[in-house]
């Protein structure tokens, strides 16, 4: 088998939509942080399959739990009548729920029902109607997340009307500030920016639920500024508006604490969205919430078919054991601080690595014009190309920053070796050596 073949052949049947192009890549099988393509090269990931890995690929323990789980019984519908993993889980995953008092869930089979469940419930308890989520925001593909999304004009192009309700307001990423301000005059303003629909349009005793990333994921890895989520949560406090977590990207252990939200202490949501990594990447997901609110509506508003299927939930059981027991907390954030060293140390030597964000085994590396400092698609482009050709898949989000997330299981030798590599393809951009200059990833838009 060829990776071209493969693609050629498999371009005659699927939709340009449900792909985002990177590489000419085949997957066949992976172990821990590696894979191997079709062709037998191998790879060290630095993706983890969009963070929905963070154990690493077919770890043994979740590998037994699946293939145990389905000599007994592979699906039967939790729509209709419970099974013992799911049970044993939704009790195992309110207690690790950041959540004050009694907390219940729902589950779901993608990040993006997840966020779907997170509205109907938002509305069903306060009984209201609007949404308020920020730009640079992806909860999404269905319609209900993303209407809340706003990171790719893709994803509403030629498919609206999206969902009626929904406001989005600027998420304060770093490249928004002004060279004069400082740190608390751009909050400031950030926060003066956040407050002006509700002081004109939007009034904010009908606002049903502020949904934030806390650290964005594909809108850059970029995590807000404390002071200002203090500052929104305060404002949602203040009017009744639930204040609700997205952690599909950025949870099950990847900031180096087992919720995104738990960077900020003292922030405690009242709904969060979970899925990607909860079942090593087998399809799961979970909108858990405050009981009250979860408890404000009734069957089948929110049922799926294989929501809650027994292998999902016997895989996620053991993904739990494999955090726990492999401390993989601690080592994501013990290695994201090697990690940030050498980025560090990149940005020192090449004038095209601007600005380094680093939260566990999570960071994005903006890849700037020397001359003008502002994003560079193509530099980060050609570095992700020649990384590929080394054997280290990374990919890139908002076209110029680096998207590093490798499984939290990588060993010390590959990332030392995934290290190399990105140190060769930024010197190789440096001498001029790399010819790509194909658009391929979200910068093809
Ligand atoms: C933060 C966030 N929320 C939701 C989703 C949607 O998850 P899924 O693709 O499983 O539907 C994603 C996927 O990338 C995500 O990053």
């Amino acid at each position: 088998m060829d990776n071209k073949k493969v693609l050629e052949n498999e371009s005659h049947s699927l939709a340009n939509a449900s792909r985002i192009n990177y590489f000419d890549l085949v997957i066949e099988a992976g172990k821990g942080a590696t894979l191997t393509d079709v062709n037998g090269k191998k790879y060290i990931d630095l993706l983890a399959s969009a963070s929905a890995t963070n154990t690493g690929h077919s770890h043994p323990h979740v590998f037994e739990a699946i293939t145990k789980q389905a000599q007994k019984i592979i699906q039967y519908t939790p729509a209709y009548f419970a099974n013992v993993p799911a049970a044993q889980l939704a009790s195992r995953l309110t207690k690790l729920a950041p959540i004050d008092g009694p907390v219940k869930l729902a589950w779901g089979n993608s990040g993006s029902d997840a966020n779907d469940a997170l509205i109907k419930f938002a509305r069903g308890y306060t009984g209201r109607t609007n949404v308020v989520s920020f730009t640079g925001a992806y909860h999404g593909s269905t319609y209900g997340s993303m209407s809340a999304s706003g990171v790719s004009l893709n994803m509403s192009r030629k498919m609206g009307p999206l969902l009626d309700g929904f406001y989005k307001v600027p998420f304060p990423s770093p490249w928004y500030r002004r060279d004069y301000e400082t740190k608390d005059q751009f909050i400031d303003r950030m926060f003066d920016e956040f407050k002006l629909p509700f002081e004109n349009y939007l009034p904010a005793d009908e606002v049903a639920v502020i949904l934030v990333e806390p650290i964005q994921g594909d809108g850059g890895i970029v995590k807000a500024p404390t002071k200002y989520l203090e500052k929104v949560y305060q404002f949602a406090h203040d009017h009744g508006i639930l204040f609700a977590v997205d952690e599909v990207n950025q949870g099950m252990g990847r900031t180096g604490k087992w919720w995104s939200i738990q960077n900020f202490p003292g922030l405690k949501p009242d709904l969060m969205s979970v899925g990607k990594s909860l079942a090593s990447g087998l399809p799961l997901s979970a909108v858990i919430g405050k009981q009250k609110i979860i408890d404000s509506l009734a069957a089948p508003a929110n049922v799926y078919t294989t929501a809650g299927n027994p292998v999902t939930t016997a895989a996620s059981l053991a993904t739990l054991d494999v955090i726990e027991d492999g401390h993989l907390l601690q080592r994501s954030h013990d290695l994201g601080i090697k990690a940030q060293k050498f980025f560090e140390e990149m940005q020192q030597q090449y004038d095209f690595v601007g600005d380094v964000r680093m939260y566990g085994l999570d960071g994005g590396i903006d890849i700037i014009n020397p001359t003008t400092k502002k994003a560079d698609t193509q530099i980060a482009t050609k570095l992700i190309y020649r990384m590929f050709e080394l054997g280290v898949v990374m990919i890139t989000v908002r076209g110029n920053i680096l998207r590093f997330q490798p499984p939290l299981v990588i060993t010390e030798t590959e990332l030392q070796k995934a290290f190399e590599v990105i140190k060769k393809a930024m010197q190789d951009e440096a001498d001029g050596k790399i010819a790509f200059n194909a658009k391929i990833g979200w910068s093809a838009d």
